[in-house]
């Protein structure tokens, strides 16, 4: 959205936010700020709440209690169209192309309807959000046949098609090979040096350290610790909860206790 942030501003403004399914309360009076150029990297274990967070932020679920502003905006009620158009886009955790579609349609149809562009330039942001994922030599497959990772890569470049201000990662390293990641982390710190304020779940742990300036660690809807990675990762709580690891040992997890995390 066109909004200029001042300095007291945060891009995101998430207040008290509860959210039940039926009887499961799944995010607890959760409140959370980020500031324009952040790459805020989200940890928990399965069930903590961190997919509904982000479709909560996205626009595809309305909270039961709390608030969601953006650039200083309450945008609580907006729906998830209204807030493609104004920046927000979302990389799902489980990819969801238009199987009947070649990869390239599959992107201009979120450079048209969530970027807002038309013709040409919606051709053009297409390509380059093909470009700048490593798929524009897939762009005329079918985008139903893709394996994992073209997966992975065409959710990213549907999301960046339409140019994002805030982009909401969930899991694009999930079920990636080692030798896959560098590539995602890669595009991902590219993304956030162009200047795109960045919320990535993720539970390869690190990947998310080699690019995330901010760790949060969720558990059971509410956030146990908000810090810089080694301090998120070194807090006792995070250890024993999600690491599953002695809170009494001071240290920071060493890279295999890290690497041990892969969902
Ligand atoms: N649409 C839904 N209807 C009912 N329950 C849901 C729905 N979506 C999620 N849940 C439940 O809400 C809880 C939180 O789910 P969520 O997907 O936010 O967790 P998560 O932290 O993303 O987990 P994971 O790491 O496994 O992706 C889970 O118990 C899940 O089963
Ligand atoms: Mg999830």
């Amino acid at each position: 959205m066109g909004r200029e942030l001042t300095a007291a501003t945060p891009l995101v403004r998430i207040e008290e936010l509860s959210h039940s399914f039926g009887r499961l309360r799944v995010l607890s009076k959760l409140s959370l700020q980020i500031d324009e150029g952040e790459l805020v990297g989200v940890i928990g274990p399965n069930g903590a709440g961190k997919s509904t967070l982000l479709s909560l932020i996205s626009g595809s679920l309305v909270p039961t209690i709390g608030s969601v502003s953006l650039a200083g905006e309450d945008i609580t009620r907006r729906p998830a169209h209204w807030r493609a158009r104004h920046g927000v886009a979302l990389s799902h955790q489980v990819p969801r192309p238009f199987g009947g579609m070649s990869v390239l349609e599959n992107v201009l149809v979120s450079a048209s309807l969530a970027g807002g562009r038309r013709g040409r330039a919606a051709a053009d942001a297409a390509m380059t959000a093909l470009e700048r994922t490593h798929l524009a030599g897939r762009a005329n497959e079918s985008a139903g046949a893709l394996r994992l990772l073209d997966l992975k890569r065409l959710e990213v470049a549907r999301a960046l098609a339409a140019d994002p201000r805030l982009l909401l990662l969930d899991e694009i390293a999930g079920g990636l090979t080692e030798a896959e990641l560098p590539e995602i982390i890669d595009l991902v710190r590219e993304v956030h040096a162009a200047g795109t304020t960045i919320v990535w779940i993720e539970h390869v742990v690190h990947a998310l350290t080699a690019v995330a300036t901010r760790l949060v660690c969720l558990t059971y809807g509410e956030l146990i610790a908000d810090g810089t990675p080694d301090e998120v990762l070194a807090n006792p709580a995070v250890r024993s909860v999600y690491l599953g690891l002695d809170p009494e040992v001071e240290t920071p997890p060493d890279d295999d206790a890290r690497e041990g995390l892969h969902a």
